[in-house]
């Protein structure tokens, strides 16, 4: 089918690239013409596992073009996704002037009868709006509106779009129905299962799914404060949680707390459209609540570990919001730099990917080229990003170079063992805290102090 999509972001691009690795010809659009541009060499704009592959090898067969007009996408397009972003206003309602603007562009120039599909995550009621537009818009052309929510995550996109759990098509013809049917029909043929809705059912669906996954994992980080508090182990207690088929493990990894562009907006949206249809969902207020407390619960730790933060040289692992990926959008790797630096330590970060983002980000924290440069001379390390390559970093040589051992570890990478034989003082999140004595000499800055070495248990007198 000839396929348009507008919006080259995180999800657009994916999405483009999956439809035309199914056999469809593709046309993306994106009004930052030096993305495009990059586009146009078959240079992806951010860094996803295999998308640089994956986008030569279907530009090369020719299934897959790029256009920085929206009117030259859709030209001839059946399909047309739209998927651009709908950044969260202050209060947290969704900003969905790009999805009007883009409506509006497909309604001149898409040809009638074509079906435009919501992709961007959108409160429900929003492709009514979007039907009132193209009508206005579109003068005797004729459109299908659907929605089809998306469900891939950053560091594993292209894989989730062509292998997905599932695929939701929000549709109210027949017509759209069809269209939907026979574009995702080579997947449904390896199996994939495919749910057909109202188009006010998929919207939601997709906000339910987000808000309950980040409901999980903020009671994964509540039971870590009482693990701590009662001496037990979350990722333990996770592990039994999640061998119950209703309850699952994913999702129940207690740490930093998420981020990204999706979660803690989605979470937010939801609660907001919640107020606005006249329901009140503390609930929700209550996840983003914890889901802070994560980063705070942190910075304490660090504090209580390391004693006064002032001056304190840590060394951040990890700038991402997640692995796999670059993107540093609500990272709670950086909103716990914030507060440490707003403590006065001088914080050291290291990322395989996001360095050049955080930088931009957040010009006050120093990046590393290497996690031995973030730690030398360290008064502690912190997890924030359970990168894999983190958890194969020689201990010995990290110990060697960091001024105290202290590691405090926010994603729960690191086997409690192996960091007691390898000497250092440890602090997971929601597990037993492995205490050392550090009070052997080591040679230090008689500027930094030397009396500050003895590990006590965060959290105790
Ligand atoms: C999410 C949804 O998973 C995806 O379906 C949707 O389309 C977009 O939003 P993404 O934001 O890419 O995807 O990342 P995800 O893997 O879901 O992780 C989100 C955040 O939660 C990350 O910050 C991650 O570190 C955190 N997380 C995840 C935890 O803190 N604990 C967990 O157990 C799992």
């Amino acid at each position: 089918m000839k396929v348009a999509v507008i919006g080259t972001g995180h999800v657009g691009l994916v999405t483009a690239v999956a439809m035309a690795a199914i056999g469809h010809d593709v046309v993306g659009s994106d009004t930052d013409e030096g993305k495009i541009s990059l586009l146009q060499r078959g240079i992806p704009p951010y860094y996803e596992p295999g998308l640089e592959q994956a986008l030569e090898e279907n530009m090369a067969a020719g299934r897959l073009s790029f256009s920085s007009t929206t009117e030259e996408a859709v030209r001839d397009a059946e399909i047309v996704f739209i998927c651009v972003s709908t950044p969260p206003r202050p209060d947290g309602e969704a900003n969905l002037l790009y999805v009007e603007q883009s409506a509006a562009d497909v309604a001149r120039h898409a040809p009638d009868g074509a079906v435009v599909v919501d992709k961007s995550t959108v409160p429900a009621g929003t492709a009514d709006r979007v039907r009132e537009t193209l009508r206005r818009e579109g003068k005797s052309a004729r459109f299908e509106v659907a929605s089809n929510p998306e469900f891939l995550r950053e560091g594993t996109a292209l894989q989730d779009s062509l292998e997905p759990d599932r695929i939701v098509i929000g549709v109210e013809s027949e017509t759209a129905s069809r269209a939907l049917r026979s574009l995702y029909q080579p997947l449904v043929e390896k199996g994939c299962r495919l749910i057909e809705t109202d188009i006010r059912t998929a919207e939601l669906a997709k906000h339910a799914g987000n808000a309950f996954l980040a409901l999980k994992i903020s009671f994964a980080n509540a039971m870590a404060q009482i693990c701590e508090r009662a001496g037990a182990d979350v990722t333990a207690v996770a592990d039994v949680m999640g061998a119950d088929a209703r309850i699952g493990r994913a999702f129940l990894n207690a740490g930093l707390g998420y981020g990204g562009s999706c979660f803690p907006k989605d979470v937010a949206a939801l609660e907001r459209l919640s107020a606005r249809l006249g329901y009140d969902f503390p609930l929700l207020r209550d996840v983003d609540a914890l889901n802070r407390q994560a980063i705070e619960a942190a910075a304490q730790k660090i504090e209580e570990a390391v004693w006064n933060l002032e001056g304190k040289r840590l060394a951040l692992l990890g700038l991402s919001f997640k692995p796999g990926t670059d993107d540093v959008r609500v990272s709670p790797a950086l909103a716990l730099a914030r507060r440490l630096l707003a403590a006065g330590a001088h914080v050291v970060g290291y990322d395989p990917q996001a360095g050049d983002a955080a930088r931009t980000e957040l010009p006050e924290l120093e990046i590393a080229l290497s996690p031995f440069e973030a730690a030398a001379g360290a008064h502690c390390l912190v997890v924030a990003t359970e990168w894999d390559e983190f958890g194969r970093l020689d201990l010995g040589l990290l110990k060697e170079v960091m001024l105290y051992p202290i590691v405090v570890d926010g994603r729960n990478l690191f086997d409690p063992e192996e960091m007691r034989r390898a000497g250092f003082a440890y602090y997971p999140t929601g597990r037993p805290s492995v205490l050392q004595d550090l009070s052997q000499p080591r040679e230090f800055d008689a500027s930094l102090g030397t009396d500050l070495v003895a590990a006590r248990s965060p959290g105790s007198a």
